[in-house]
């Protein structure tokens, strides 16, 4: 979704702002555009662009061509929101005058009246959008004798929403001023140098030193110079984060794309994930969980939330809670639970699962649940994000950074440690029989080789995938733990190969949408040999006899399920509880061969965002 990066100080500025910008295109971006303030400190220079995918390029060669030395500069990718993917819709905007810039992430609720009084009194806007508002409303507050900062702080009192915004004035060359409300932003300056990103990687080449802006909270950006203050204008201390990556870790490493990257980096999510949290004796320990083993005890009830894969891995979360900790759970998608004011009786915890730990929707509905009387922990791969600073405590899973839009590795971590922290909830509860610890402890720690198996046979994945490429109707179907797989498979489809992909409940098609199956339909069913393997093949059966082609998940050395199917995506057999983690991977597979094989961007999927921060 959409991405700033604001530099200031350095030689050049541009440069590292455009490089910034490529660091941010993997969030998903429709149009892109930088702002520079000239050295002259009488104009800014403006450059926008908005070709899919080729954005970036065009802001290169005008830099190339273009300006002369620049001081405080801004770049911002856009996914639409407010107003068509256009360059006139693309970040920068402008006030009337040409001299104030800002970028913008988020949307601004209340943009229509604001939008309103402006034209009332004479402001001229050239964009659809919500955010050249800000612009304006700025605009008017400099007039009336306020710098920028102090601008921007008056203008946060009328605006709603959730955002993040980064601003420049041609009368303050140097100074970057930035602010956030929910959207989140990291802020760092050196002696030569400032920086304001939405993303701790954009901001890495500046410096190290970066600070986590927390809401309402407006900071003044120049080399030397990092002054934060809230709403009343009081200086606050910003929050140091913590950064322990590199940014070389998120490059392709020799793949074609990180799609396959990061489908290979699987085995080693799961067990980075895993390390020095679950031991094989079945001792088990979560260092940022924030709750002891008595607060664990309390837990009556376990309300997941998340959207997207994140759901589906709460879905599959949710059996594991209820077998080995014996606690009531369920999974909600995160958009639903905040608009049907939830009852959360004492004792509640909810886990908000997120890779990007900055999902609008996702810190929302943790936001409620908290709001409600819950304890929350947020699980995420990214350390210091929003949700993570919010929640009462953290379960990090360790994929590294992931950058193709479709989640893969960071799905995968969260399902292993979703599974663990339910065996921690287990033992705290004691809950479990004796040597189960040890046994499910085993079985976890072997997830990291199950997959790695699995990866031996992509070739196969791949070429049934590609055998299935110009199919136009897909239905996944599962059930118990096979669901969430099935969903998870479906999603994967739509989103990557832009085919239809239906994902059911396999024992409940026959209540209705068995009347879409007809020759030419393709089921992909998961076929493992679970308890209910039986009444799975039942179903099978029935698609089969309206002409479905049905291929299915199924277990390595099952010949039977494989003279069933039509085509077989053979995994090693796991126990049920922990097969969704290694089932997954060859429908991962599957679907980047459809999409490869029709041509498609598997890491920049049309229409998609990695990192969803609107509602
Ligand atoms: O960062 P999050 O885990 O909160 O993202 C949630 C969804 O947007 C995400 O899982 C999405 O469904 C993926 N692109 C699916 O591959």
């Amino acid at each position: 979704m959409c991405g700033i990066i604001g530099v200031t100080g350095l030689s050049d500025p541009l440069a590292a702002v455009l490089e910034g910008l490529e660091l941010l295109e993997y969030r998903g971006y429709d149009s892109a555009g930088i702002v520079g303030v000239e050295a002259s400190g009488q104009a800014l220079w403006r450059v926008r662009a908005a070709e899919h995918g080729g954005s970036i390029d065009r802001l290169r060669a005008e830099a190339d061509g273009g300006p002369g030395p620049l001081r405080a500069c801004l770049g911002h990718t856009r996914w639409a929101t407010h107003g068509a993917p256009s360059e006139e819709n693309a970040h920068p905007h402008l006030d009337c005058s040409g001299r104030v810039a800002v970028v913008h992430n988020g949307i601004i609720e209340n943009h229509r009246e604001l939008a309103a009084e402006l034209d009332r009194s004479g402001h001229k806007r050239t964009s659809a959008t919500d955010t050249e508002i800000l612009a304006h409303l700025v605009e008017a507050e400099i007039d009336a004798g306020a710098d920028l900062a102090e601008a921007v702080r008056r203008c946060l009192l009328v605006l709603r929403g959730d955002f993040a915004v980064a601003l420049v004035h041609a009368a303050e060359p140097d100074l970057i001023v930035a602010a956030r409300r929910t959207s989140p932003l990291v802020v760092g300056t050196t002696a030569s140098a400032g920086v304001v990103a939405s993303d701790v990687a954009a901001a890495l080449s500046t410096t190290r030193q970066l600070y986590a802006l927390e809401d309402d909270q407006v900071a003044e950006v120049a080399p030397g110079r990092l002054l934060v203050r809230d709403l009343e204008g009081r200086r606050v201390e910003p929050a140091r984060i913590d950064v322990a990556w590199s940014v070389e870790r998120a490059l392709k490493g020799g793949y074609p794309d990180f799609m396959s990257k990061e489908i290979h980096e699987q085995p080693r999510a799961a067990a980075d994930t895993l390390l020095g949290r679950v031991s094989p004796g079945g001792a088990t320990e979560i260092e940022e969980l924030g709750l002891d083993e008595e607060e664990l005890r309390a837990t009556r009830r376990v309300l997941l939330v998340g959207c997207g894969s994140s759901y589906h891995a709460c879905l599959v979360a949710r059996h594991a809670l209820e077998r080995w900790a014996a606690v009531p759970a369920e999974a909600e998608i995160a958009s639903e639970l905040r608009y049907r004011e939830p009852v959360l009786a004492e004792g509640t915890l909810a886990i908000a699962v997120s890779q990007s730990g900055e999902t609008v929707d996702s810190l929302h509905a943790m936001r409620e649940a908290r709001r409600r009387g819950a304890r929350v922990l947020a699980l995420t791969n990214v350390v210091d994000s929003v949700m993570a600073r919010e929640a009462d405590g953290v379960l990090y899973t360790r994929a590294g950074p992931e950058v193709g839009v479709a989640s893969t590795k960071s799905h995968v971590a969260q399902l292993v440690m979703l599974e663990a922290f339910a065996l921690h909830l287990a033992r705290a509860r004691g809950t479990l029989r004796e040597g189960e610890p040890g046994r499910l402890a085993g079985e976890l720690l072997g997830l990291a080789a199950s997959i790695g198996r699995v990866l031996e046979r992509e070739e196969d994945y791949l070429s049934l995938g590609r055998r299935f490429s110009a199919s136009e109707n897909f239905y996944y179907l599962g059930r118990r733990l096979g669901l969430p797989v099935a969903m998870e498979g479906a999603l994967k489809l739509k989103e990557l190969a832009y085919v239809r992909a239906e994902a059911y409940p396999a024992g409940e098609m026959k209540h209705g949408p068995i009347s879409l199956i007809e020759p030419g339909a393709v089921v992909v069913v998961v076929a493992t040999r679970t308890p209910l393997w039986e009444k799975v093949m039942a179903n099978v059966e029935e698609m089969r006899a309206r002409g479905a082609t049905v291929l299915g998940v199924a277990d390595e050395g099952d010949e039977e399920t494989a003279r069933l199917l039509d085509g077989v995506l053979v995994v090693p057999p796991t126990s049920e509880l922990v097969s969704p983690v290694v089932c997954v991977v060859p429908l991962q597979c599957f679907a980047y061969a459809v999409a490869r094989a029709r041509g498609n961007d598997v890491d920049r999927p049309r229409n998609l965002a990695k990192v969803v921060t609107v509602e």
